[in-house]
């Protein structure tokens, strides 16, 4: 009696531990009513699907925007005021900086509608309503059509069904593919181009912690800024005018000034970018043993470069900090992602879960004639193409992104092939669009720092073990100059690529003699002999089987989904709007260490290093600390609470999203994840897996004591939905007591 008592309280336990990790998933929210709803609402949610979703009235959806493609955002007052990432307001903060006036230093809060900041290249994205619209796309499409001849049916079938919409003014209309192209989504959007900068932090609040501290709990960083949205006088989209006014939303989050707890539930809402959740153990195990180490090595090199770079001086410091961030963002993510990988067994599972896709087969002819030579398929195809997918890496990685130079002398290459072409209308099209670039590479650039870059990455492009043709004759001039530091330096020497001046006197040459002289520039030789050796050695084999993989792909998911009817699936991220869901909760990422869920200012202290360019901290936030000025924003325990852990599944893309609590209210703004977490692009493990989130009442506390910008907070809905929810319940005394008769 006893024993099985205490196997019935394991087996209890391991449930409850199951669904309150419930975390994996980014659901589509036109489907959350059939999916989701019941398992939302048993982890606490208040709210209906609709509440969430819903194209006949005001919904949660019509607060969430897609912010200039890459971000998510939220409006949070009834004038249109929005809330991102600091991180995805950056461009624009810097944009508007400068040595004199440096907003990401000071930081900005503009004091009235009038000083908010115009921006030339931002744009937000509203979704109106989405639609199934897989029949349309797929109809005529059979399984006997090669992969071409499917593409051709459903870009007709796409553009026949676009012309057959009578989008109104200013909608927009979108269709994308999901589940591998099993499925297929039409988003009715609209488009604001007039977002104005309202505030930001300075970066010691909205970047404090920096590199260091990215994708790492506990975490300290005030990681938000506020933008608004303008319309015409009739709510609608409208070019920059003086004329315009705020936005009028059809739904803004109030915000919570309850706080969270362990366990509480939490929805983040937004645009994640790219997930790999579907992936077959051959794919897995190429990234994790082969890509992402080679990746990694890369940029551990060049970072290396740069660093030294930036420590031994200041200006250099200030040209490479966005560039250097960028570069070790992923190269970051990449080992935490293989770390986690081997550490959750991703491999293991992948197997496990082949193994049972291949039983399951078994037992029904027709699927396993369909499906049953998948696996060993792929197991093919992807020893097949690793050496075209590593040297591709490779060249992305150096030739493309890493050595900053091959960049701008290919486009010299492509200067050439234009007037080649198109004359002199197609070389002036390209030059005109090409000077501002130019103008603003070379404000941040430093040939001395590049050409040590160049030396390092072209070694090891050299001593590779990748496709051997696509080293064009590197080595060779190499050991004619004495070996590649010798070769970079008489290279940056020679060419006029590297320096400003020369570059802008030779684009206002005569485009005849401007690429004469360009042909016989030793780099952009060196650009058009690498790219043309890529094109020749790799491009063609990597696309064919590549194509061949996406198609296999396709049927791989159809047959995931028809084998494992059980499961509910979610389809991999495309930078489409999303809902994930789960809790606030902490993690154990090793033996012995235990994160609590929720990190406060007293952190930030502990880690201030005074003028140091990651931990420094503004003098008025110390004050208000010293006297603990926290006015509404401090926690129960009276600390000021600064970010917080989830189970949401998040990626790329949901940086900025709102966290909704089970009412609907703002509670956070998503930024990161923990660095133990961030395989959960391919292998979503609920156990260490964990969003990182600003707390809202930070925010608050940065704009209102911090700020001293109380007109934005008075803009805002502040609300107790906690401390509510108990009036009501004491109110119903009641239904409390019958229901705990009934349980009883
Ligand atoms: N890791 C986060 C994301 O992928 C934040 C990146 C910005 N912060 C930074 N220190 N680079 O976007
Ligand atoms: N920091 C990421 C972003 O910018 C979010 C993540 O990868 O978790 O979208």
């Amino acid at each position: 009696m006893k024993k099985n008592s205490r196997i019935l309280l394991t087996l209890c336990f391991i449930f409850i531990l199951k669904i309150s990790y419930a975390g994996e998933g980014m659901w589509l929210p036109q489907l959350l009513k059939a999916l989701n709803e019941g398992d939302m609402q048993s982890m606490g949610m208040k709210m209906s699907a609709e509440d969430i979703y819903s194209v006949n009235q005001g919904s949660l959806k019509d607060a969430i925007v897609h912010f200039n493609g890459g971000c998510t955002s939220e409006i949070i007052s009834a004038e249109g005021l929005l809330l991102t990432n600091h991180h995805c307001g950056y461009g624009q903060i810097q944009s508007h900086s400068s040595v004199k006036n440096n907003l990401l230093k000071n930081g900005f809060w503009a004091k009235s509608k009038k000083e908010e900041l115009p921006n030339d290249n931002l744009e937000v994205t509203f979704i109106v309503r989405i639609e199934d619209v897989s029949k349309m796309v797929l109809e005529g499409v059979t399984d006997e059509m090669s992969t071409k001849e499917r593409q051709s049916q459903i870009d007709k079938n796409i553009a026949s069904y676009k012309q057959s919409m009578r989008p109104l003014k200013h909608e927009e209309i979108q269709i994308k593919p999901f589940f591998k192209g099993n499925q297929y989504f039409m988003f009715v959007t609209m488009t604001y181009t007039d977002v104005r900068l309202v505030g930001a932090p300075p970066e010691s609040i909205g970047k404090f912690g920096s590199d260091t501290d990215n994708w790492v709990f506990p975490r300290h960083t005030g990681d938000f800024s506020l933008f608004r949205i303008y319309a015409g006088a009739d709510n609608m989209p409208a070019d920059y005018s003086i004329d315009n006014v705020p936005f009028k939303p059809k739904h803004f989050l109030p915000i919570s000034l309850d706080g969270v707890e362990e366990g509480d539930f939490t929805l983040v809402f937004g645009y994640p970018g790219r997930t790999n959740q579907y992936l077959p153990s051959s794919a897995v195990a190429q990234t994790m043993n082969v890509l992402n180490p080679a990746k990694i090595a890369i940029r551990d090199k060049a970072l290396k470069i740069v660093d030294a770079g930036m420590r031994s001086d200041e200006a250099i410091r200030i040209q490479y900090a966005s560039k250097y961030a960028r570069i070790a963002n992923y190269w970051k993510k990449w080992i935490g992602e293989n770390q986690g990988l081997k550490k959750s067994d991703a491999m293991g599972r992948k197997h496990k879960y082949e193994q049972d896709f291949m039983t399951r087969l078994k037992a029904d002819r027709t699927m396993h004639v369909k499906y049953g030579s998948l696996l060993n398929d792929f197991e093919k195809l992807y020893k097949e193409i690793e050496p075209y997918a590593l040297t591709r890496d490779y060249y992305n990685e150096i030739v493309r992104r890493n050595i900053e130079i091959m960049t701008v002398a290919s486009y010299m290459n492509r200067l050439e092939s234009l007037y080649a072409n198109n004359g002199a209308t197609g070389y002036n099209g390209f030059k005109a669009r090409l000077e501002p670039f130019l103008d603003d590479f070379y404000k941040n650039y430093r040939p001395e720092i590049d050409q040590k870059v160049f030396a390092s990455l072209m070694e090891m492009y050299v001593n590779a073990d990748i496709i051997e043709g696509v080293k064009g004759d590197l080595a060779a001039m190499a050991k004619k100059h004495g070996g590649f530091d010798k070769y970079a330096k008489s290279l940056f020497e020679s060419s006029f690529v590297p320096n400003k001046n020369q570059m802008f006197k030779l684009l206002s040459a005569d485009p005849k003699m401007a690429i004469e002289s360009m042909q016989k520039d030793p780099l952009v030789q060196l650009a058009k002999q690498l790219s043309d050796a890529y094109d020749a050695n790799v491009s063609k084999e990597y696309s064919n089987l590549n194509t061949k993989i996406t198609d296999l792909m396709r049927i791989y998911m159809e047959g995931q989904m028809k084998v494992f009817t059980e499961k509910k699936f979610f389809p991999d991220a495309n930078s489409t709007m999303r809902v994930t869901y789960g809790k606030v909760a902490g993690y154990s990422p090793r033996d012995a260490v235990t994160y609590n869920p929720v990190s406060y200012l007293d952190g930030a202290i502990e880690k201030y290093v005074p003028g140091d360019y990651e931990f420094d901290i503004p003098k008025k936030l110390l004050d208000l600390y010293e006297t603990k000025d926290y006015g509404q924003y401090a926690d129960s325990n009276g600390k000021v609470p600064i970010c917080f852990l989830g189970t949401n599944h998040t990626t790329g893309g949901n940086s900025g999203s709102p966290v909704i609590d089970a009412h609907g209210n703002l509670i956070g703004l998503n930024f990161d994840r923990v660095w133990e977490g961030t395989m959960s692009d391919i292998n979503y493990d609920a156990s260490i897996c964990r969003n990182i989130m600003v707390d809202a009442r930070y925010i608050l506390f940065i704009v209102d004591k911090f700020a001293g910008a109380t007109h934005l907070v008075k803009e805002m809905k502040l609300v107790h939905p906690k401390k509510d929810a108990k009036v009501i319940k004491m109110e119903e005394p009641k239904k409390k007591k019958k229901r705990r008769r009934r349980r009883g």
